[in-house]
C-alpha cells in the first residue's frame, strides 16, 4: 500500500482526542493527509498533538462539541474552504448500559445526540462540497450493538443502529455521484479513556454523575451482565443471536472492559477553553 496514499487529501476526523479518533488522526497524517481533528476535549486534543509531534507529523485540532451546529461550522471553517475528502466520524459516547425501563430522557437524548446527531450534522456540512467535485468518502464508526441488542443499554443500541441507517442513506442517495459512505463496526476496543465524555454543554448534574469514571461504568457493565445472563436463563423466547453472543460476551462492551482505567489526570467534564485548541 502506498505509504502517502492520503497526499494531497484532506480529512476531518471527530473524536480526535482519544482512542479510536486519536488513532485514525495518526493514521491519515501518516499517509500524507492535512487533519483538522476535532473533539469537545481540548485536554485530549493536545495529547494527540503532542503524540503526533513526537512522529514529526502534524495535524489542526479544533475544540468543538459536534452537537452543536456552531461547532461544526467552526471545524468547517478550520477547512478554510478546501475540499474535504474524507471524514471519518469516530467521536461517540457510551449509555452506562441502562435499559428502557431505566434510560433517562436526558441520558438518551444526550446519546443520540453524540452518536447519531453529530455524525449527521458533519456529513450534511461537507456534501455539497464532495458533490460539487463527485468525489469523497464518508466513514461512520458504528458498533457491534449496531448489529445486537445485548452489547450496550437502550440508547447506545439505538444510536449504533441509527447510525447504520444514516451510512445507507448517504450510500444509496450520494453514492451515485462519488460520494462513498461506510461503516466500522469495532468490537470492544480498549481505547486510553475506559469512558468516553458527555458534551460539555450538557455535562452538568446527572449526566456528569452519569458519564463519570470507571467505576460506575464498570457497575453498570456488571449490572447489564447480570441481568442478560438471569434474562438468558428465564426467557426462553430470548434473541437466540443475541443469546449465544451474551453468555461469551456478558457484560463486556464498549467502554466497559475491566483492563480500561481512566486516566487519573482525565477530567471527568472536559475543559473548554475556547473554539480552537491551545
Ligand atoms: N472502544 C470500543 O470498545 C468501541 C467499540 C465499538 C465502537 N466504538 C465506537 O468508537 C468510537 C470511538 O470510541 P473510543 O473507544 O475511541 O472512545 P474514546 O472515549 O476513547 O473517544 C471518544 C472521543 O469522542 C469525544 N467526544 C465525545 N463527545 C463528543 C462531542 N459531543 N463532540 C466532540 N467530541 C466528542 C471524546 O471527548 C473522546 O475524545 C465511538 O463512536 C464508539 O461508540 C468503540
Amino acid at each position: 500500500m502506498d505509504a502517502q496514499r492520503h497526499a494531497g487529501q484532506t480529512a476531518i476526523v471527530t473524536g480526535a482526542g482519544s482512542g479510536i479518533g486519536r488513532a485514525t488522526v495518526l493514521q491519515l497524517a501518516a499517509e500524507g493527509a492535512r487533519v483538522i481533528g476535532c473533539d469537545v476535549n481540548a485536554a485530549g486534543l493536545g495529547e494527540t498533538q503532542d503524540l503526533l509531534a513526537a512522529q514529526g507529523l502534524h495535524a489542526e485540532p479544533v475544540t468543538a462539541d459536534i452537537t452543536v451546529q456552531d461547532d461544526v461550522e467552526a471545524v468547517l471553517g478550520q477547512v478554510g474552504g478546501a475540499p474535504v475528502d474524507l471524514l471519518a466520524n469516530v467521536a461517540g459516547i457510551m449509555d452506562h448500559f441502562a435499559p428502557l425501563d431505566e434510560v433517562t430522557d436526558e441520558l438518551w437524548a444526550n446519546v443520540l445526540a453524540v452518536n447519531l446527531n453529530g455524525p449527521m450534522r458533519l456529513t450534511r456540512a461537507v456534501l455539497p462540497g464532495m458533490r460539487e467535485r463527485g468525489t469523497g468518502s464518508v466513514v461512520m464508526v458504528a458498533s457491534e450493538a449496531s448489529l445486537r441488542g445485548g452489547t450496550a443499554g437502550v440508547a447506545y443500541t439505538a444510536s449504533k443502529h441509527a447510525l447504520l441507517g444514516l451510512v445507507r442513506h448517504v450510500a444509496y442517495f450520494y453514492g451515485p455521484q462519488g460520494i462513498r459512505c461506510n461503516a466500522v463496526l469495532p468490537g470492544p476496543v480498549p481505547t486510553q479513556q475506559s469512558q468516553p465524555v458527555p458534551p460539555a454543554s450538557q455535562a452538568d448534574g446527572a449526566m456528569a454523575g452519569a458519564q463519570a469514571g470507571w467505576d460506575g461504568a464498570a457497575r453498570g457493565a456488571m449490572a447489564f451482565g447480570d441481568r442478560v445472563r438471569r434474562d438468558s436463563a428465564d426467557d426462553a423466547g430470548a434473541d437466540p443471536v443475541d443469546q449465544p453472543h451474551h453468555r461469551r460476551r456478558a457484560g463486556a462492551g464498549h467502554g466497559c472492559r475491566p483492563d480500561r482505567r481512566r486516566r487519573d489526570d482525565a477530567p471527568a467534564t472536559p475543559p473548554r477553553t475556547g473554539r480552537r485548541a491551545p
